[in-house]
């Protein structure tokens, strides 16, 4: 078996995990300070005293639920910049702020891609990676079942000068539009994934990923050709092992040149440098 990857996201000037334990942690999005859940932060934090704007309390990973108690300063969206892109964060109800800041070491991969790639990015949310993709040239397919999704990416778009840019928004059930493109014979230099673990497409498609990853990451591979890049998949807050990604990957791209690396996602902790784990991945790419 291959070494585990462990991919750091470093604080950057519009967000940064400052502290973190006792199953929180202290984040700073912007100009604002918030306090969010984290079971996996089980060690104890480096300072007691949080000062924050926010905090999201009750509800837990798993049921979901939970509310965010916020001062009257916070507004409802502020503008922040991540990996040269501009987004409206925002505390949603959902517990997050807008965006996932760990998926950095990825939209790093987007952004070194030749001019003129095609990027399919799937479950692709507020459109971060999109936007990173466009940014450096490509042409991308940006899909999500939720319109209000789509139209928060659209709006970063704007927000970013990149509204004219070739992005073709799709607000679809992602099986559902990449079995077309393989019936279509699509092919795509670079494809992004981050399924939920649960979720519905606009018409109530039942997304459940233990059960339909296997396939769409199968249909996903036979958009790929000697020719493409990289395909990157991501999951979070479900009990899989990155190790069960590679296994899954690995042998759908054995006719590809290139190889398949798993492993772990992590933020760095800005002033202790304590690395916390976010999520899983897996990655085929043709080169390095
Ligand atoms: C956590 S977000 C992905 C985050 C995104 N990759 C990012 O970095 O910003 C999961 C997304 O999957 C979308 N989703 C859920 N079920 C879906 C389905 N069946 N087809 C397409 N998108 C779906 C949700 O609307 C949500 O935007």
């Amino acid at each position: 078996m291959r070494d585990l990857e462990t991919l750091v996201a470093e604080p950057t000037a519009d967000f940064a995990l400052l502290d973190s334990g006792h199953g929180r942690k202290l984040e700073r999005c912007g100009p604002w300070r918030f306090i969010r859940p984290e079971p996996q932060a089980m060690w104890a934090p480096a300072a007691d005293d949080w000062q924050a704007d926010g905090e999201f309390v009750g509800g837990s990973d798993e049921e979901g639920g939970g509310r965010w108690r916020l001062s009257d300063a916070v507004p409802p969206a502020w503008p922040i910049e991540q990996a040269g892109v501009h987004l409206h964060a925002q505390c949603t109800p959902f517990r997050h702020l807008g965006f996932f800041p760990d998926m950095a070491p990825h939209w790093a991969r987007l952004a070194a891609l030749p001019e003129g790639s095609e990027v399919l990015n799937l479950f692709g949310y507020t459109g971060v990676a999109s936007l990173v993709a466009a940014n450096a040239g490509c042409r991308v397919v940006h899909v999500d079942a939720s319109k209000k999704a789509v139209e928060q990416a659209r709006a970063n778009a704007q927000l970013s000068g990149l509204a004219d840019k070739p992005i073709r928004w799709i607000t679809e059930d992602a099986r559902k539009f990449v079995a077309r493109e393989v019936r279509r014979g699509r092919r795509y230099d670079a494809i992004l994934l981050d399924p939920p673990k649960f979720g519905r497409g606009p018409e109530g498609e039942v997304w459940d990923l233990t059960d339909h990853l296997p396939t769409l990451l199968a249909d996903c591979t036979k958009l790929l050709d000697a020719d493409s890049r990289v395909l990157i998949l991501t999951t979070y807050a479900i009990r899989l092992s990155a190790i069960a990604l590679d296994g899954l990957l690995s042998p759908l791209v054995t006719s590809l040149p290139g190889h398949v690396r798993a492993g772990e996602m992590t933020i760095r902790e800005e002033r202790r440098g304590t690395l916390l784990p976010t999520a899983i991945f897996a990655r085929w790419s043709a080169g390095g």
